[in-house]
């Protein structure tokens, strides 16, 4: 057995989901399983240990603060932020990116230029779009090779006189891509543009320095790393942290109500009224399991899985591979014969799950001049038998439906 099957295995025993049922699961990309270390940890809050947080002084309720501020600590640890203030705990990647956008027109002045590539997940391009349609702020496409990348020169040809911002994803959930973000945040920095990062794809497997890369505004969700879903986190640079104003009134948030409202400090007054906090205590769990020495290794070794049925897929005749060589972590195609909704609902019928349609990323179809992908993404739980029996199938089907 190689290594990487090793590895796997043993990591599966912690997926209660993928020992019981037959299935292939590959589409992590869209959102991972959850390790039982997570699960437990939720039904522990839950059962056992239920109790608001910040303002209970009983001991149960100290408690449930201390675990839940401890997810803090972790981001913060996570991306290299060394100011916790600017993390706040949001719903989500969509939440935090709305979040973000609307905190933008706080900073940027009225009919500023957005550069925003045109491969964007719908959650880092409609927030944008519909400030665009208030007259708020004006969205410029940043100029995108075939491949994905960032077009660095015609991005230098470009008039970006009237930019003031750039929003970009760090991963990409259609090509994979991983773009630059030092250089990036350098540009952005000497342009004095505010750099905004959307980190779904990337958290859980790629380094992200925030400070170094110099981020302004970075969003992502807890159920692509493992961990429970309705929680994700926007964090923001600490030289925006004092001066925003909060989105959200209610409860938690405030300090004082006078002539004058006074805030709570941050984070605490962008985060009005009672947070998911079960499902952010979980996420604890799920931040210091991707840290354990199997996980890493795992993760390491996905580039080596995936280039594995990636070879095999780009001799296919009538599929066109569109995501990026190097994608350490999902492989994105278009069908030439054969519509790949038929073929993910196939797939499906064999236990083998993997993603179709628009991938959330409408406009990344236009630029690509397809009518559906078919997406097949990892999670460190992937067996090379796991990607073969996809391989195998996937052949079948084509023969079929092609
Ligand atoms: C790149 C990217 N950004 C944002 C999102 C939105 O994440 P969520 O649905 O967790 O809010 C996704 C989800 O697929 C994504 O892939």
């Amino acid at each position: 057995m190689n290594l990487v099957d090793q590895v796997q295995l043993k990591l599966r025993e912690e997926f209660s989901l993928l020992s019981n049922q037959a299935i292939v699961y590959l589409d992590s990309a869209a959102t991972t399983l959850k390790p039982l270390s997570v699960l437990e940890a939720k039904m522990q809050f839950y059962r056992d240990e239920y109790a608001t947080v910040n303002r209970s002084l009983y001991p149960r309720g100290q408690k449930a603060t201390k675990n839940y501020l401890h997810t803090r600590t972790l981001i913060a640890k996570k991306i290299c932020l060394t100011d916790e203030r600017g993390i706040i705990f949001t719903r989500g990647a969509t939440d935090s990116l709305n979040q973000a956008a609307q905190f933008l027109t706080q900073l940027i002045p009225q009919g500023a230029e957005v550069l925003i590539s045109p491969l964007e997940h719908h959650a880092n391009y409609l927030p944008f779009l519909a400030l665009q349609k208030k007259g708020i702020l004006k969205v410029v496409h940043l100029p995108i090779l075939e491949d994905g990348e960032v077009d660095w020169d015609r991005l230098e040809k470009m008039d970006t006189s009237r930019v003031k911002a750039l929003s970009i994803a760090h991963v990409s959930n259609v090509t994979g891509v991983e773009q630059d973000l030092k250089k990036l945040g350098n540009l952005c920095h000497n342009q004095g543009w505010i750099f905004l990062v959307d980190a779904a794809q990337s958290i859980s497997t790629k380094k992200i320095d925030f400070d170094l890369m110099k981020i302004d505004f970075m969003a992502f969700s807890a159920h692509k790393m493992y961990g429970p879903t309705g929680v994700g986190a926007l964090c923001i640079a600490p030289r925006f942290v004092d001066i925003l104003e909060p989105l959200f009134y209610g409860g938690d948030m405030i300090a004082d109500i006078d002539e004058e409202m006074v805030y709570q400090r941050p984070p605490f007054k962008f985060e009005a009224g009672t947070p998911p906090i079960g499902e952010i205590i979980a996420w604890k769990s799920a931040l210091e399991w991707l840290e354990k020495e199997e996980v890493l290794l795992a993760t390491s070794l996905m580039g080596d899985l995936q280039k594995s049925y990636r070879d095999r897929l780009s001799m296919i005749p009538n599929v066109e591979l569109i995501s990026a060589h190097h994608s350490t972590t999902m492989t994105t195609m278009v069908l030439k014969k054969g519509h790949p909704m038929d073929m993910a609902l196939l797939l499906g019928q064999k236990g083998i799950e993997v993603r179709s349609g628009s991938l959330c990323a409408l406009p990344a179809l236009k630029f690509f001049k397809a009518n559906s992908f078919l997406r097949v993404s990892l999670g460190v739980y992937n067996t090379f038998d796991e990607v073969n029996r996809f391989m195998d199938q996937f052949e079948s089907t084509l023969k079929k439906i092609g």
